[in-house]
């Protein structure tokens, strides 16, 4: 049997509507952004360059990158909107009892 690890990376207070966190659990850079009291976990740095996208201006359930403005969305890190090419990763989240859980593995 195979247990799912969740690891906590924030507290949901840390949290800001419509606005992006930078965490680093495990050396890794990812950026939490709350949409809707929904929780995304993506890649903190762009795919195209130098940027964090906890940085970048939330629009919807998309998040536009600070240099450049590609458009990524927060729910599978898809590109909506150039010049980026590439999926940024995403995360599976979960919040329970005021903590945000990632599922890094
Ligand atoms: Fe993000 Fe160029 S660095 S779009």
């Amino acid at each position: 049997m195979t247990m799912t690890h969740w690891t906590d990376v924030a507290a949901e207070a840390d949290l800001f509507e419509g606005a992006g966190i930078a965490v680093t659990p495990e050396d890794q850079d990812i950026a939490l952004f709350s949409v809707d009291g929904e929780v995304f976990a993506i890649n903190n740095v762009c795919t195209h360059g130098n940027a964090k996208l906890c940085d970048g201006f939330v629009e919807g359930d998309h998040v536009e990158c600070p240099f450049h403005q590609a458009h990524f969305s927060l729910r599978d890190g898809s590109v909506a909107c150039g010049p980026a090419t590439e999926a940024a990763k995403t995360w599976p989240v979960k919040v329970e009892g005021g903590r945000v859980f990632l599922q890094l593995a």
